[in-house]
Parts: structure tokens; C-alpha cells; sequence
């Protein structure tokens, strides 16, 4: 079982990283094999555009973004999966839970373009959704958004996610698990 840590913005997991399979997709750890599929997304203008200021330009800063999601999980600060399309055998793309506090978390995510619209992402935050409740013991999600990204805002919304607020451009959603 995984718990949180009473009063610390950290979790209490095994020290394996936690694979989760389902029709379509498996959620596994990042390597640096995967700099290129990390790098392809966050150099892409209508995927990076959503949360950065500023597209990659050099493969370093994708390996230094894998270094550091990985040693967030080791902090236990987060977990951030690869997601493998596994008909395809690629990575196109990742989720990631940051721990806020032993009862809340944020979920984030980014997908390769060419596979938009097939329902993957949903199937992966579905995925992530039973694990926060299950095995992190999580009480609620946030996620927030720009208002206008109206795709990310479909995907919350059809998993669950309620509209908590709207601020300047941003909105920010719940779900209680
Ligand atoms: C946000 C993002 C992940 C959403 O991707 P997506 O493919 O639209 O999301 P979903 O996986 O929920 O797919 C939903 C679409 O798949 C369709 N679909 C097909 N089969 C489906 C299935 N089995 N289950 C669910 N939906 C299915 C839905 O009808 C919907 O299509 P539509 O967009 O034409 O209405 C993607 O746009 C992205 O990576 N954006 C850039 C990064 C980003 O914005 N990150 C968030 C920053 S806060």
C-alpha cells in the first residue's frame, strides 16, 4: 500500500516506480531514451504554448526535464509517467501528479499531436485518477488551465473535474476522489 506521510508535502511509496497498464496505453517510468518524444512536444507551439513561455531548443534541456521529473519522484515530491501508445510502441507523451499537500495534488499533461482526439489522454488520466484514490489515498485533484485551451478543459470536464474558478486567463478545476 501506498500512503502519504502525515504532514509533509511528500508520499510514502515504494520505491518502484508504479507501471499501470490499460487497453491502450502503458504508464511507465521516463528514461533518457526519451528525450527525443519529451523534446518533440515541448518544441511543438500549440503543445508547449499551454505551459511554457518558450518551445525547447536544445535535446539538453529535454534530458535535464527527465532528470528532474525523475528525481522529483525519488523526493517523492510527484510522479510523472511516460504514456507508450502501445500499438504504436511510441511515447507520446506524459502526465504527472505534484504532490500540493497528504490530501491534494496537480495533475498535468502534454500529447504528441498526431494523436489527438482518439480519447489516449483520457484513457491515461482515468488511469492516473484510480491510482491517486487507491493507492495515494488522495482526497482531491486540481488542475488549471488556460480557458481558452479548450481541449484541456473537454478532458477535465469529461473526466469528472467541476470548474472551481476562473483568474485572469486561467481556470481552475477539482475533483474530488
Ligand atoms: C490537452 C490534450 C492532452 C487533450 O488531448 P485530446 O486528445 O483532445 O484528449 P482526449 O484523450 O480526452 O480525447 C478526446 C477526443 O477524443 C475523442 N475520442 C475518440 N475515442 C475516444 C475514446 N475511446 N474515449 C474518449 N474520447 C475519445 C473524443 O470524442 C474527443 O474528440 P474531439 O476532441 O474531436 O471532441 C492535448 O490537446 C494536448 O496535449 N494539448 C497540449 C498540452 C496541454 O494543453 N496540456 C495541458 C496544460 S494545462
Amino acid at each position: 500500500m501506498i500512503a502519504w506521510s502525515k504532514h509533509v508535502r511528500t508520499i510514502t511509496i515504494t520505491d518502484i516506480f508504479p507501471e499501470i497498464e490499460s487497453t491502450r496505453v502503458l504508464l511507465r517510468k521516463l528514461s533518457l531514451a526519451d528525450k527525443m518524444a519529451i523534446f518533440e512536444n515541448y518544441s511543438d507551439v500549440d503543445i508547449y504554448k499551454n505551459f511554457m513561455d518558450k518551445p525547447f531548443e536544445k535535446i539538453e534541456q529535454a534530458e535535464n526535464l527527465i532528470k528532474s521529473f525523475n528525481s522529483e519522484f525519488e523526493k517523492k515530491e510527484g510522479i510523472t509517467w511516460a504514456i507508450d501508445v502501445k500499438k504504436d510502441r511510441i511515447c507520446v507523451g506524459t502526465i504527472s501528479i505534484v504532490i500540493i499537500d497528504e490530501e491534494s495534488a496537480e495533475i498535468g499533461y502534454d500529447l504528441k499531436k498526431e494523436y489527438w482526439g482518439q480519447g489516449i489522454m483520457s484513457e491515461a488520466l482515468k488511469k492516473v485518477i484510480e491510482f491517486s484514490r487507491k493507492e495515494l489515498l488522495l482526497k482531491r485533484l486540481k488542475a488549471d488551465t488556460y480557458t481558452s485551451n479548450n481541449r484541456s478543459c473537454s478532458l477535465l470536464k469529461n473526466n469528472g473535474f467541476v470548474l472551481d474558478y476562473i483568474e485572469g486567463d486561467s481556470s481552475y478545476y477539482c475533483i474530488e476522489l
